[in-house]
């Protein structure tokens, strides 16, 4: 089943187009990798499908309903959220009241959203730092604390911009399972990363974007090794 679905979708900043006429598909339960070259789009494509920008042209489809102008807040509450290339908590409160601030603006309970909190502390191995502010956090736990946030209520689709980034291995590994975990209770995802072996591990299916355009589509590993997908790369070798 289709569960995202995206036609002609198209932002243009002044002179560059920066997302041209993209066609994407994401079915329910797979983890989509969406890859390509430092600004081929990918992080424009994100913030369209999750309301942060409005597209130029095209529409934009979840589960069967034209979304295409709905704001972050609407989406979020149908279950579209979005992780950032940049992390955003809130530096001054702790581990366990961001998550319990999170759960709350998604309906929790506060009791449910402390259970959850509880739990999902445990799981991403953020325990013993609970109760600091998340300001003080390394990169990787803030990276760590932020999934968490995301899934204190797990969304229908989770979009994650290079959550491996400037991560320690260990966390690294600790992400990936998380993504694994959840991906087998059914869990849909798109992952944009530059962590090709990662991405070979996780995604099923890839998508790469060049210049704002889709140049490839298909099973991971064969969309990595294709021909236009390598000569994009070799291209912006200086980036990749
Ligand atoms: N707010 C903006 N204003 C002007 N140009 C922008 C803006 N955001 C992105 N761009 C341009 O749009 C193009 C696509 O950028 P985008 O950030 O989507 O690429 P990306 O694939 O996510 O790159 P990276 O892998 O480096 O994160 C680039 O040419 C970029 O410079
Ligand atoms: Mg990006």
């Amino acid at each position: 089943m289709t569960l995202l679905k995206t036609n002609g979708l198209s932002k243009h900043f002044g002179g560059v187009a920066a997302v041209d006429k993209v066609d994407i598909t994401v079915q329910a339960g797979e983890i989509l990798g969406l890859v390509g070259p430092n600004g081929s789009g990918k992080t424009t494509v994100l913030n369209m499908l999750s309301g942060f920008l409005a597209p130029d042209a095209g529409e934009i489809w979840f589960a069967d309903q034209n979304v295409t102008r709905m704001s972050t807040v609407q989406l979020a509450r149908r279950g579209l959220l979005r992780m950032f290339q940049m992390t955003r908590v809130f530096p001054r409160i702790s581990c366990f009241d961001n998550l319990l601030v999170a759960g709350m603006a998604m309906d929790l309970s506060e009791r449910e959203a402390a259970s959850r909190a509880a739990a999902l502390l445990e799981e991403l191995t953020l325990t013993h730092v609970q109760y600091l502010d998340a300001g003080s956090l390394s990169g990787g736990q803030r990276k760590l604390l932020e999934f968490g946030m995301c899934f204190i209520k797990p969304p229908r689709i989770a979009l994650l911009d290079e959550p491996f980034a400037a991560v320690h291995p260990v966390m690294r590994e600790t992400m990936a399972d998380f993504i694994r975990r959840r991906h087998a209770l059914g869990q849909t995802f798109v992952l944009v990363s530059h962590d090709m072996p990662i991405v070979v591990d996780l995604c099923q299916r890839a998508v790469c974007m060049n210049l704002g355009r889709v140049i490839a589509e298909g099973p991971t590993r064969a969309v990595l090794e294709s021909a236009p997908v390598i000569e994009a790369y070799l291209g912006n070798a200086s980036h990749a």
